[in-house]
């Protein structure tokens, strides 16, 4: 199964639950491969930590050989995958080269090759591709390859506003370049249940029939200590309730 996780929105959770769902599904037992497509490579740094400098390439080497010919051309995304410290999990690092790229990738409409490469790789049991917070080259390119779309919420109002153009924009991906992508659903993260403006709001878009997943995740100071170690919650703090909301997160979007 291939999942990206997008919202154009930044701050809101993708990196978080990307990292923290890829190592639930590796700790499982399958061989996984999170795609960390953000030149801000914070996917990058929470799995690999200071192994980083040490990894095989990155996913802006991949798009730079797809500009490329002959012998120098398309390697496909296998010479860039780094195993992590993890059994069973693995990354194509993000790269700050993906800024200067793009451009070029969008001129030469580069914009299903991500697509090819996870067409060949025929070997992981499910692939989590983490975006940049904005529709741009990199994130359409996520969605045009994946068969799953999960949308990281954060309860304010100005993320609501946001949500329905995203809502939009997924919509128009799946009529135009890929009918096979399934919304996942809605995933609300830092949700205070006792607050009543979030439960509101949470009320309301169910209310609308948007697609709210029952598993929520809240602020926990743990996903922070998670980040600052680079050490995934499911290998932190496997007890914890925010690890167990991640683990029910996990079954319900693969239940
Ligand atoms: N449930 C949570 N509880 C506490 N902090 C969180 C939670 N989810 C995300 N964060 C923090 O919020 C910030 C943004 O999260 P991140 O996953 O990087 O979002 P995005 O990738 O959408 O920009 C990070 O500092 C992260 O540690
Ligand atoms: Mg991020």
């Amino acid at each position: 199964m291939r999942r990206v996780v997008f919202n154009q929105k930044g701050g809101v959770g993708k990196t978080t639950i990307v990292a923290n769902l890829a190592a639930i599904a590796a700790e499982r037992g399958g061989k996984v491969l999170v795609i960390d497509l953000d030149s801000q490579c914070n996917a990058t740094q929470y799995l690999l930590g200071d192994a980083v400098a040490d990894s095989n390439g990155t996913i802006a080497d991949y798009f730079e050989s797809t500009l490329a010919f002959g012998k120098l051309g398309n390697k496909g995304l296998d010479p860039f995958i780094t195993p992590t410290a993890y059994n069973g999990l693995y990354l194509v690092a993000g790269s700050p080269d993906l800024e200067h790229l793009q451009p070029k990738l969008e001129a030469r409409q580069k914009i299903y090759k991500l697509r090819q490469a996870l067409d060949k790789l025929g070997e992981f049991d499910s692939i989590f591709i983490d975006t940049p917070p904005a529709l741009n080259f990199y994130s359409r390119s996520a969605l045009i390859a994946s068969q799953r779309v999960l949308v990281p919420f954060d309860c304010d109002d100005f993320a609501r506003q946001a949500l329905y153009v995203l809502l939009d924009n997924i919509a128009e991906i799946q009529a135009d370049h890929n009918e096979d992508l399934v919304l996942d659903g809605i995933v609300v993260n830092q949700f205070q249940a006792r607050a009543k403006l979030p439960n509101k709001l949470v009320e309301e878009l169910i209310a609308e029939g948007q697609p709210v997943l029952g598993a929520k995740l809240s602020p926990s100071i743990k996903v922070k200590e998670s980040h600052d170690a680079s050490v995934p919650l499911v290998h932190f703090d496997a007890k914890h309730k925010i690890s167990q909301q991640f683990a029910a997160l996990y079954d319900e979007i693969n239940g």
